[in-house]
Protein backbone atom coordinates (compact mmCIF):
# COMPACT_ATOMS: atom_id res chain seq x y z
CA UNK A 1 0.00 0.00 0.00
CA UNK A 2 1.37 3.73 -1.22
CA UNK A 3 0.96 6.39 1.48
CA UNK A 4 0.48 3.76 4.59
CA UNK A 5 0.54 6.46 7.62
CA UNK A 6 2.67 5.63 10.33
CA UNK A 7 2.52 7.53 13.87
CA UNK A 8 0.57 9.78 15.21
CA UNK A 9 -1.01 13.21 13.33
CA UNK A 10 1.45 15.12 15.12
CA UNK A 11 4.68 14.36 13.79
CA UNK A 12 7.16 17.11 12.93
CA UNK A 13 4.55 19.17 14.78
CA UNK A 14 4.98 21.83 17.40
CA UNK A 15 2.84 22.24 20.15
CA UNK A 16 2.19 24.47 23.31
CA UNK A 17 0.76 23.99 26.42
CA UNK A 18 -0.40 27.37 28.30
CA UNK A 19 -2.06 27.41 31.81
CA UNK A 20 -1.94 30.31 34.07
CA UNK A 21 1.10 30.98 36.00
CA UNK A 22 3.23 28.52 34.03
CA UNK A 23 4.81 26.63 36.82
CA UNK A 24 2.27 23.83 37.34
CA UNK A 25 0.15 22.45 34.85
CA UNK A 26 1.34 23.43 31.56
CA UNK A 27 5.37 23.07 32.63
CA UNK A 28 4.17 19.38 33.77
CA UNK A 29 2.15 19.06 30.31
CA UNK A 30 5.30 19.82 28.37
CA UNK A 31 7.51 17.34 30.40
CA UNK A 32 4.51 14.43 30.51
CA UNK A 33 4.38 15.04 26.40
CA UNK A 34 7.77 15.62 26.12
CA UNK A 35 9.21 12.05 27.67
CA UNK A 36 6.07 10.29 25.87
CA UNK A 37 7.02 11.57 22.67
CA UNK A 38 10.62 10.67 23.68
CA UNK A 39 9.62 6.56 24.24
CA UNK A 40 7.76 6.65 21.36
CA UNK A 41 10.57 8.34 19.04
CA UNK A 42 8.26 10.89 18.20
CA UNK A 43 9.62 13.86 16.20
CA UNK A 44 7.39 16.51 17.85
CA UNK A 45 8.77 19.30 19.99
CA UNK A 46 7.18 20.98 23.40
CA UNK A 47 6.64 24.32 24.82
CA UNK A 48 4.59 26.07 27.56
CA UNK A 49 3.84 29.45 28.40
CA UNK A 50 1.20 31.10 31.04
CA UNK A 51 -1.07 34.21 30.30
CA UNK A 52 -0.03 35.55 33.21
CA UNK A 53 3.95 36.94 33.60
CA UNK A 54 4.18 36.71 37.47
CA UNK A 55 6.43 33.64 37.76
CA UNK A 56 8.42 34.23 34.79
CA UNK A 57 11.93 32.75 35.09
CA UNK A 58 10.84 30.21 37.81
CA UNK A 59 11.49 26.95 37.77
CA UNK A 60 8.14 24.59 38.24
CA UNK A 61 6.51 24.84 41.46
CA UNK A 62 8.42 22.56 43.69
CA UNK A 63 5.08 20.26 44.32
CA UNK A 64 4.50 19.67 40.64
CA UNK A 65 8.39 18.82 40.60
CA UNK A 66 7.98 16.06 43.14
CA UNK A 67 4.65 14.84 41.43
CA UNK A 68 6.49 14.39 38.43
CA UNK A 69 9.53 13.00 39.71
CA UNK A 70 7.36 10.07 41.41
CA UNK A 71 6.54 9.36 37.85
CA UNK A 72 9.52 9.32 36.58
CA UNK A 73 9.16 12.56 35.11
CA UNK A 74 11.71 15.21 35.55
CA UNK A 75 11.02 19.01 34.74
CA UNK A 76 13.32 20.96 36.89
CA UNK A 77 14.89 22.48 33.45
CA UNK A 78 12.19 23.94 32.42
CA UNK A 79 11.18 28.01 33.02
CA UNK A 80 8.18 29.94 33.13
CA UNK A 81 7.43 32.38 30.83
CA UNK A 82 4.21 34.28 29.74
CA UNK A 83 2.52 33.59 26.49
CA UNK A 84 2.87 36.38 23.31
CA UNK A 85 1.01 37.10 20.32
CA UNK A 86 4.14 35.92 18.45
CA UNK A 87 3.22 32.10 20.06
CA UNK A 88 0.36 31.89 17.29
CA UNK A 89 2.76 31.94 14.62
CA UNK A 90 5.76 29.85 16.09
CA UNK A 91 3.33 26.80 16.97
CA UNK A 92 0.98 24.44 15.02
CA UNK A 93 -1.10 23.40 18.03
CA UNK A 94 -1.97 25.47 21.52
CA UNK A 95 -3.37 23.52 24.59
CA UNK A 96 -5.21 25.49 27.04
CA UNK A 97 -5.58 23.89 30.81
CA UNK A 98 -8.85 25.68 31.48
CA UNK A 99 -11.48 28.07 29.99
CA UNK A 100 -10.03 31.22 31.72
CA UNK A 101 -6.98 30.09 29.61
CA UNK A 102 -8.63 29.95 26.82
CA UNK A 103 -10.59 33.04 26.91
CA UNK A 104 -7.55 35.24 27.51
CA UNK A 105 -5.18 33.41 24.25
CA UNK A 106 -8.28 33.61 22.50
CA UNK A 107 -8.37 37.70 22.74
CA UNK A 108 -5.04 37.59 21.64
CA UNK A 109 -5.75 35.92 18.72
CA UNK A 110 -5.47 38.17 15.24
CA UNK A 111 -7.45 35.93 13.15
CA UNK A 112 -9.70 32.63 12.28
CA UNK A 113 -6.47 31.06 11.89
CA UNK A 114 -4.74 31.83 15.31
CA UNK A 115 -8.11 30.93 16.66
CA UNK A 116 -8.33 27.76 14.91
CA UNK A 117 -4.71 26.13 16.99
CA UNK A 118 -6.52 26.67 20.27
CA UNK A 119 -8.08 23.96 22.01
CA UNK A 120 -9.02 22.56 25.21
CA UNK A 121 -6.61 19.86 26.35
CA UNK A 122 -8.87 17.96 28.10
CA UNK A 123 -11.51 17.58 24.71
CA UNK A 124 -8.88 15.07 23.12
CA UNK A 125 -9.88 12.90 26.18
CA UNK A 126 -13.25 14.15 26.34
CA UNK A 127 -14.72 15.36 22.97
CA UNK A 128 -16.57 18.64 23.58
CA UNK A 129 -17.00 18.31 27.11
CA UNK A 130 -14.51 21.56 27.32
CA UNK A 131 -13.51 19.86 30.95
CA UNK A 132 -10.89 21.52 32.88
CA UNK A 133 -6.98 20.81 34.15
CA UNK A 134 -8.30 21.90 37.61
CA UNK A 135 -5.53 24.68 38.83
CA UNK A 136 -3.57 22.61 41.81
CA UNK A 137 -2.21 26.03 42.99
CA UNK A 138 -4.17 26.48 46.27
CA UNK A 139 -4.77 23.25 46.90
CA UNK A 140 -3.23 19.96 48.53
CA UNK A 141 -1.26 17.22 46.88
CA UNK A 142 -3.78 15.42 45.87
CA UNK A 143 -4.34 17.72 43.61
CA UNK A 144 -1.36 17.93 41.84
CA UNK A 145 -1.35 13.96 41.10
CA UNK A 146 -4.68 14.64 39.95
CA UNK A 147 -3.08 17.03 37.37
CA UNK A 148 -0.54 14.42 36.81
CA UNK A 149 -3.25 11.75 35.58
CA UNK A 150 -4.69 13.93 34.06
CA UNK A 151 -1.80 15.23 31.90
CA UNK A 152 -0.46 11.23 31.61
CA UNK A 153 -3.95 9.97 29.84
CA UNK A 154 -3.82 13.05 27.31
CA UNK A 155 -0.50 12.34 25.98
CA UNK A 156 -1.29 8.85 25.74
CA UNK A 157 -4.33 9.40 23.85
CA UNK A 158 -2.70 12.40 21.74
CA UNK A 159 0.85 10.99 21.11
CA UNK A 160 -0.04 6.95 21.45
P1 LIG B 1 -0.63 27.06 36.94
O1 LIG B 1 -0.93 27.28 38.49
O2 LIG B 1 -1.51 28.05 36.19
O3 LIG B 1 -1.04 25.65 36.71
O4 LIG B 1 0.86 27.32 36.75
C1 LIG B 1 -0.87 28.52 39.12
C2 LIG B 1 0.34 29.04 39.49
C3 LIG B 1 0.40 30.25 40.15
C4 LIG B 1 -0.76 30.93 40.43
C5 LIG B 1 -1.98 30.42 40.03
C6 LIG B 1 -2.03 29.21 39.38
N1 LIG B 1 -0.71 32.16 41.14
O5 LIG B 1 -1.78 32.68 41.47
O6 LIG B 1 0.39 32.66 41.40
Amino acid sequence: MIGFFVGTQMENKKILFVCLGNICRSPMAEGVFRQRAQDLHLDVSFDSAGTGGWHAGEAPDKRMQETGQGHGVDISDLRARQFSVSDFDAFDQIYVMDDSNLENVLKLARDANDRGKVKMLLNELYPREDMSVPDPYFGGQQGFEHVFDLLQRSAEKVLG
